[in-house]
């Protein structure tokens, strides 16, 4: 079966020139890129995406990060999209980061890392309708 899942290559990567690598990780790691955009989060949309971490200590600094510049948004599938993907980002946290990781070669700090990938099949789903669905919520 094939799975889905939505990737974010984030302002700091993309302003270092780094989609083209990132894509290429990637690709050789067996997923299928189904669609691809540049987006300019407001910070309003920003704040939509990121939602579920409202409150948190720190969201305003990732709102504004997240529209401080482009991003590159991927529609991405194969089998077990969600957590094959995560695991070649790496964790949020660079204590935790494994060598390898698309984190360990572009993160520049916990908030500036780099990218973005769904942490479960709903948050998916959520997440490719609000940047590529009808509704394109975020376009
Ligand atoms: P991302 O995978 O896009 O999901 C939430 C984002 O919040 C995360 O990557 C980081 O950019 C940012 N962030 C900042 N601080 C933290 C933290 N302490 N824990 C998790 N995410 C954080």
């Amino acid at each position: 079966m094939t799975d889905q899942t939505l990737f974010l290559i984030k302002p700091n990567a993309v302003q270092h020139k780094h989609i083209g690598h990132i894509i290429s990780i990637v690709e050789e790691n067996g997923f299928v890129l189904r669609n691809i955009k540049i987006i300019k989060f407001d910070c309003d949309s920003a704040g939509v995406f990121y939602a579920m971490h409202k409150g948190k200590e720190f969201y305003d600094r990732l709102v504004s990060f997240m529209c401080s510049g482009d991003t590159i948004a991927l529609h991405l599938s194969r089998r077990n999209a969600v957590q094959k993907l995560r695991e070649l980002v790496g964790d949020a946290d660079p204590d935790k980061r494994k060598q390898g990781t698309i984190r360990s070669l572009y993160a520049e700090g916990i908030t500036e890392n780099a990218v973005h990938a769904s942490d479960s099949d709903e948050a998916a789903a959520r997440e490719i309708e609000l940047i590529f669905g009808d509704l394109k919520a975020l376009a």
